[in-house]
């Protein structure tokens, strides 16, 4: 009886002490469907496509990914010629000129994707001191995992609960870390247009860039199954070599013997 209304009290204290946790989800985000799914899921090229489209329009004026380079996004279903024209379409930093002055050239499919600053301080100094983190792995370093990037990308209050505090410069996001963040909310309804005319409604973006990030963080892992697959159809045809091999030998023996 006494250690309930211990924990009772213990309970009350914490809510009142936490007024901006009690009305939050802070446990493991809602699970979404994903086409990646266990160990027969792959990749929905065309929501890749327009997760990559998010990416250039959207998070790339802030986000880098240096990991990637254009011509992996033959991975997610472009074509030669589209890699080409979007790569020509960035601008490159090219070797110092002459007059000792910083030169830019188009990009060329093999360079990697082209960074929005030089480096994290100049990003930091932009974005009132924090650098928005490159994107390369952020699907698989982040411990939430897709399920997360969704909810975080779906997840800003505007306006913020009452309750909250009033931080200048940052945003109140329901997943974000201490619910603020130095990041303003990226996704608006229609902010683009999707070329296959699926509605771009921000859930739609968050799915599909999310997808996007989730594959960017290891591109190659579907060439790496298709190895792995080569690889056992190679040794099984080394095996049914290996028996009759080892029969035929048996049988000259025995003829012999
Ligand atoms: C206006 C610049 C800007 C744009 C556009 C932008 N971000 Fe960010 N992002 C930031 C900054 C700055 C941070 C670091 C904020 C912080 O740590 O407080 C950040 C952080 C993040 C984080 C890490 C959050 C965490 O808690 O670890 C994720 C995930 C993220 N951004 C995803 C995206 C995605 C996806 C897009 C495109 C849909 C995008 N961002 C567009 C500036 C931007």
């Amino acid at each position: 009886m006494r250690k309930h209304v211990f924990a009772g009290s213990l309970l009350a204290a914490f809510t009142l002490a936490t007024p901006a946790l009690a009305n939050t989800p802070d446990k493991a985000p809602p699970h979404q469907k994903w086409s990646f799914e266990g160990a027969t899921g792959t990749y929905d090229k065309a929501s890749l496509q327009r997760g990559f489209l998010v990416y250039d329009h959207v998070c790339a004026s802030c986000h880098g990914m240096r990991s990637l380079t254009y011509r992996d996004l033959e991975g997610i279903g472009l074509s030669d010629q589209a890699i080409t024209d979007l790569a020509h379409s960035k601008q490159i930093a090219g070797p110092v000129g002459i007059s000792g002055m910083p030169t830019m050239r188009p990009g060329l499919p093999d360079d990697h994707f082209r960074s929005p600053f030089p480096n994290d301080a100049a990003a930091a100094a932009v974005m009132g001191g924090v650098a928005p983190p490159d994107q390369s792995r952020l699907a698989a370093v982040h411990p939430g995992g897709a399920d997360w990037l969704y909810a975080f990308l779906t997840g800003y209050r505007m306006p913020p609960p009452a309750d909250a505090p009033i931080v200048p410069g940052k945003f109140y996001n329901n997943w974000a870390e201490g619910h603020m963040i130095g990041m303003p909310p990226p996704l608006m309804n229609g902010a683009i247009q999707y070329p296959d005319g699926t509605p771009a409604t921000v859930e739609q973006q968050a799915k599909d860039i999310t997808t996007f990030l989730v594959w960017a963080a290891d591109p190659h892992r579907n060439e790496r199954h298709h190895i792995g697959k080569g690889v056992l159809a190679y040794l099984a045809v080394l095996l049914v070599l290996a028996i009759a091999w080892k029969r035929k030998i048996w049988k000259n023996l025995k003829s012999h013997g």
